[in-house]
């Protein structure tokens, strides 16, 4: 299987990178192809809801978000993941979210494969962006598109570059979630 792993914290080297790496290497361990993309470095524009993709034409967008775009048309997988900015995903994270609509909304194309999300937060409780995630995880997935939903990985009391490497359960947990894939 295809896996697109899509990083979307602008912190290359942050808390959200190091979760997915491990994540990544889960889904590599299984013997799954993954291609990451680093979203901060990517051109990648704002869905413009011209309504091109009802009339089931390709995005008017030829991309960095095309090439992405065009994979999970064809059946690849997904992984997204992006520290929590002001309770929700970054601008990076949800740029390439709502280009998902050129999918959804277009008659003669659709999603296959799994998905998975990562949310990495300072906050140290979790209970603050439980609504927001289950939001997140119905729309677009559950209810937009034909994926299979794993599960999302929250991981809770990560601020600076370096503590996800003391989260040693979750870095176990990121690795086991990709071995689901
Ligand atoms: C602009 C901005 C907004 C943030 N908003 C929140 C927030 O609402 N809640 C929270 O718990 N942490 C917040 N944080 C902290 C980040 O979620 C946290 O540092 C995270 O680990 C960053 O992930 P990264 O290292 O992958 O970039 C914010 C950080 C920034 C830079």
């Amino acid at each position: 299987m295809k896996i697109l792993a899509l990083q979307g914290s602008p912190r290359k080297k942050g808390n959200t990178n190091r979760i997915l790496d491990e994540m990544i290497k889960g889904a590599q361990d299984n013997g799954h192809e993954v291609i990451k993309y680093y979203l901060e470095k990517l051109d990648i524009n704002p869905c413009s809801g011209c309504e091109i993709c009802a009339k089931g034409k390709d995005c008017r967008y030829d991309d960095d978000g095309a090439e992405i775009i065009n994979q999970l048309a064809e059946g690849a997988s997904v992984i997204l993941a992006s520290p929590i900015y002001f309770g929700q995903m970054t601008a990076q994270a949800k740029t390439i979210v709502d280009r998902f609509y050129s999918i959804f909304n277009n008659p003669d194309k659709k999603f296959a494969g799994k998905a998975a999300m990562i949310f990495t937060h300072a906050y140290p409780d979790k209970d603050i962006y439980e609504t927001y995630i289950k939001l997140t995880e119905a729309q677009p997935f559950l209810n937009n598109t034909e994926l299979e939903y794993i599960e999302t990985l929250e991981v809770a009391g990560v601020k600076f570059i370096g503590d996800a490497d003391k989260a040693e359960d979750d870095l176990k947990k990121a690795y086991e979630i990709g071995q689901k894939f």
